[in-house]
């Protein structure tokens, strides 16, 4: 009979499909205006740098979820840290697209990239960790 797969991390997986569709429908939104190169105060402003970098956090962010996820179906016995590098990753991925949008209209709010960055950093320090000591 085979065995049942792990749910550690399926909310990982979960959450990479929705930021994958979420990456679609806010790139329909900048389709809305990207022909015009005032938009948002043009191409290289920081505004719509900021909202192109939100754009494709979603996908990036998307894809360290489903790498964590396949990651941990390779453990033969997930330890500890596994839940931690898990919702770490979820924080990671709200919050930098997030971190995007408030800075995109209020630039002293850049602190505020501490928390992507943080859990980010940590949820991939974690996630070595359990596989080099397996
Ligand atoms: C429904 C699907 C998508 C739509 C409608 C869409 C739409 C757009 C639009 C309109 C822009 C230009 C924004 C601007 O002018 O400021 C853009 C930029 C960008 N998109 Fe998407 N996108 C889609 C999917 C993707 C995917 C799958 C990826 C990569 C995994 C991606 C990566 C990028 C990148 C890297 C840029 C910046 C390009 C540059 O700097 O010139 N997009 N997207």
């Amino acid at each position: 009979m085979p065995s049942a797969p792990p749910l550690a991390a399926h909310v990982n997986l979960v959450f990479a499909w929705l930021w994958i569709l979420m990456g679609f429908l806010t790139g329909a939104l900048l389709g809305t205006g990207f022909q015009r190169s005032e938009w948002l105060g043009g191409y290289d402003s920081l505004r719509r740098r900021l909202y192109r970098l939100g754009h494709i956090s979603f996908f990036g962010l998307a894809t360290m979820n489903l790498l964590f996820y396949f990651t941990v179906q390779t453990l033969a016995a997930p330890g500890p840290v596994v839940p931690a590098a898990s919702w770490l990753f979820v924080i990671g991925g709200i919050s930098m697209p997030l971190c995007c949008l408030v800075m995109a209209h209020a630039e002293r709010m850049k602190p505020l990239f501490v928390v992507p960055v943080t859990s980010l950093i940590t949820a991939a320090a974690l996630t070595l960790w359990e596989v080099a000591r397996t």
